[in-house]
């Protein structure tokens, strides 16, 4: 039975009104991104990065924010194929759920979520978060961050991606700049094993050594396209 990894970045959200990371003006969302995604500024100034991430769980769940085509492409791919799926996804939205995947890997952590850097207990957060809040396990005042993996800390499930990609058939990369690690990597890992890989992005990525296949277009497109050639 084949097993395929796919591997998906802002690019697959772009279209449901999420903005990518990288933008010609290196802003995300009008934001420095080591001013609200690394640990020293949590550690600086909390109540700034709660600001930041509280207003993108609003983006999230305001009427705006639909999953696409492509996350629905995604969702049949799995339910259909003669074979696993496993979707690795670097984003921090919950689009991926809500279009019915199911085996999914939030390896940047999840938006809808807080942890508390206490005890750990990881809680649903779908709303806001402050200083103020109180862990519901340790009862910690001010202990709770949104559950991020921010620059300069480990991505979650490491070693349960890197078994699938050692063990998968096709790896594809959707909607990703391929230039932050170790998600850039996952494509070399694939080739190693002699899976084949497969590229769908807005235009040519950074990702090193490349793809077997590339096919550029918007994800909305391009991803139900190749999901159908694969269930055909
Ligand atoms: N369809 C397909 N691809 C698209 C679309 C679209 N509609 N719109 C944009 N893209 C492509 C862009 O061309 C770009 O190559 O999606 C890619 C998005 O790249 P980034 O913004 O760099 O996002 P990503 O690769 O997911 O970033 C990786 O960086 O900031 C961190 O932790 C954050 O998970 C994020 C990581």
């Amino acid at each position: 039975m084949d097993s395929v990894v796919v591997l998906t970045g802002a690019g697959i959200s772009a279209e449901s009104g999420i903005r990518t990371f990288r933008d010609s003006d290196g802003l995300w969302e009008n934001h420095r991104i080591e001013a609200v995604a690394t640990p020293q500024a949590f550690a600086e100034n909390p109540a700034v990065v709660h600001r930041f991430y509280n207003a993108r769980r609003q983006q999230l769940r305001s009427a705006e924010v639909q999953v696409n085509a492509a996350h629905k492409a995604l969702a049949r791919f799995e339910s259909e194929y003669d074979g696993t799926v496993l979707v690795v996804t670097q984003n921090i939205d919950d689009l991926h759920e809500r279009a019915g995947t199911r085996s999914l890997i939030h390896m940047h952590g999840e938006l809808n979520k807080s942890r508390c850097v206490v005890c750990d207990d990881i809680s649903i957060c779908a709303d806001q978060l402050s200083t103020a809040d109180c862990c519901v396990r340790c009862t910690s005042v001010g202990s709770l961050r949104p559950h991020i993996v921010w620059f300069g800390e480990v991505p979650f499930a490491m070693e349960a991606i890197a078994a699938a990609i050692s063990a998968c058939r096709y790896f594809i990369s959707i909607g990703t700049s391929g230039n932050v690690y170790p998600a850039a990597g996952f494509a070399q890992l694939a080739s190693s094993v002699g899976a084949t890989t497969i590229e769908l992005n807005l235009e040519a990525s950074n990702t090193p050594g490349g793809f077997d296949e590339t096919y550029h277009g918007l994800a909305s497109e391009v991803v139900p396209a190749l999901v159908e050639r694969f269930l055909a």
